[in-house]
């Protein structure tokens, strides 16, 4: 079975076909980035993007994302090893605490982003709310996200973040 991962075609063992796709990118692959909570779609800490959408992986079904472009944490970073406006937003605004649920913060902020790079704080909040993090860390990640638009809003417009 292939699936097209971060932009390139990867062969992953036909036991996981059956499955749904978190199992695919972390078992079949060895990617661990995405991460695995509450497997019902509830938390969000699995959150990948298929197709640009944020997606959670825990209840995505591998035959649903065969013939899809499917985003990943590690995918975030640029061929030339930099950061995603996102993930160096939650590294210089120290935002995680354990860490488990901020991939899929990341991954929900960077869809998010990507088609509103200009967010009022209300609109961050109600596009963060269904990803849940147990250590609390919630103002930091609104923070970390409106820094991020910033420098997305600003990459756009063709300046220098
Ligand atoms: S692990 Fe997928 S939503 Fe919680
Ligand atoms: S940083 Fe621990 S669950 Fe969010």
């Amino acid at each position: 079975m292939k699936l097209n991962i971060n932009g390139e075609v990867k062969e992953v063992d036909d036991a996981y076909a059956d499955g749904v796709l978190v199992w695919a990118i972390r078992d079949g692959l060895g990617m661990m980035g995405t991460r695995y909570g509450c497997g019902a779609g509830i938390c969000g800490s699995c959150t990948v993007h298929v197709d640009g959408v944020a997606t959670r992986s825990c209840v995505t079904p591998v035959a649903a994302v065969v013939d899809t472009e499917i985003t990943t944490l590690e995918g975030l970073v640029a061929e030339d090893g930099s950061l995603h406006p996102v993930q160096q937003a939650f590294l210089d605004e120290q935002v995680p605490q354990c860490a488990w649920c901020m991939s899929g913060q990341m991954m929900t902020a960077a869809a998010f982003l990507e088609q509103n790079n200009t967010p009022t704080p209300d609109e961050i909040i109600d596009a963060m709310k269904n990803n849940y993090c147990r250590c609390g860390c919630y103002h930091r990640i609104k923070s970390a996200v409106a820094v991020a638009a910033d420098t997305m809003a600003t990459e756009k417009a063709g300046g220098i973040a």
